[in-house]
């Protein structure tokens, strides 16, 4: 059964930048194993995985409260505590979270199911807490206000549909949607940002699992089209990722950090070379080091004799000494020194230590999970 832990915050002095609609309600998903993006799954929620340094299910909150949604459901499953500790009573977004328990990740659907006594009889948009866009949502949650229509989808063109939910349509009416077709009709996908009114709780109800064993949202959305009701669809002029991969974080990753404003917080030596597009968080030093944009260093990390190339997101509390770290992720807490190679293309996990020897030649290509330690002496 769903259990529901409700966290109230003080919403006095939040900054919500949105408009406020008291009726419409956000619904995040953060279930799901993430098996696609192990090892940093093992230990992580993949929700919580960051990109430039801040939790993906981050961006997720933050575009609703955007787009004035600040009643926000968050759906978990067994990384629940840590996805609870990390985003708290939503005040830090300006947004009240209630946290409700999926006991098996049976689909999205079954999400749906499993929140709706949160979502009661309100509008709502469901966004995967997986999916990355850039540019928020709130000229679509506009337009769904607006029409007041039973649901809308958006959709993006995709170059392997069969991994999709895929739309078909006639002119701009959605016709029929198929949930990972074998024979896609068309390469539009179904983005993870969806919005409803209640009527999809009847349908919901009445859903069987697929071949998967999931209550399907694309089946839930069928439904509604077999009743006669029009879905809205758009399709999205704007980036969107489904980050399931760990290429997807670093090409989302890439995409955050070049539309990222410059700045620097931190301190930078005069022997330091810096090309711009940088942003150096608090507490961050910076010694005798070139950073070549886009790029970003996190609280209290050390950058010593070393080459941060374009892509790179160093979090928070790292030590890198005398490397060349380009397109990667490093995460919290992490050592890397003397790595006379360079690091690309690499996702890097917390607490991880990496110790270098001297010999020249080649390039390390690296997923290493949290407390990874290494050691490469001079070979
Ligand atoms: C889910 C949905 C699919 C949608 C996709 C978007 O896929 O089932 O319809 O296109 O999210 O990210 P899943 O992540 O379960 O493979």
């Amino acid at each position: 059964m769903a259990t529901t832990i409700t966290l109230t915050s003080k919403r006095e002095g939040a900054a919500v930048t949105g408009r406020s609609d008291g009726s419409l309600k956000g619904l995040v998903l953060s279930g799901g194993k993430g098996s696609r993006l192990r090892p940093f799954t093992y230990t992580n929620a993949k929700q919580l995985v960051p990109i430039a340094n801040k939790p993906v299910i981050f961006y997720t909150i933050e575009q609703l409260v955007d787009a004035g949604i600040t009643d926000i459901g968050i759906v978990v499953g067994d990384t629940g505590e840590q996805v609870a500790a990390a985003i708290g009573d939503g005040s830090q977004f300006g947004a009240t979270t209630t946290f409700i328990r999926q006991d098996a990740p049976l689909g999205i659907a079954h999400a749906v199911a499993t929140a709706r006594d949160f979502l009661g009889d309100s509008p709502f948009v469901l966004y995967l807490g997986d999916n990355v866009v850039m540019g928020g949502i709130q000229s679509y949650v506009e337009r769904f206000r607006a029409n007041g229509s039973c649901s809308q989808i958006l959709l993006h063109p995709v170059p392997n549909p069969e991994a999709f939910g895929i739309a078909e349509m006639s002119g701009e009416r959605v016709t029929r949607i198929v949930e990972k077709p074998r024979k896609p009709a068309s390469n539009l996908a179904v983005v993870g940002i969806y919005m409803f009114d209640r009527g999809v709780h009847d349908v919901i109800e009445g859903l069987s699992p697929s071949w998967r064993g999931e209550l399907e949202i694309t089946d839930a959305i069928q439904g509604l089209l077999d009743r006669g009701l029009t879905v809205d669809a758009e399709v999205m002029d704007r980036y969107w990722i489904d980050t399931g991969k760990m290429d997807d974080m670093l090409n989302a990753n890439r995409m955050v950090l070049g539309a990222m404003e410059p700045r620097c917080d931190g301190s930078i030596d005069e022997k330091s070379r810096i090309h711009a597009p940088v942003v150096i968080e608090s507490g961050a030093t910076v010694e005798d080091s070139v950073l070549r944009g886009p790029l970003i260093i996190g609280r209290d990390t050390a950058i010593v004799n070393s080459y941060i190339g374009p892509n790179s997101s160093i979090d928070a509390r790292c030590r890198i000494v005398g490397c060349r770290i380009e397109d990667s992720i490093v995460m919290e807490d992490s050592r890397l020194e003397h790595l006379h190679w360079p690091v690309a293309k690499s996702m890097i996990g917390r607490f991880v230590e990496l110790q270098g020897g001297h010999s020249a030649g080649g390039v390390y290509s690296l997923t290493l999970g949290d407390h990874s330690r290494i050691e490469m002496p001079d070979g």
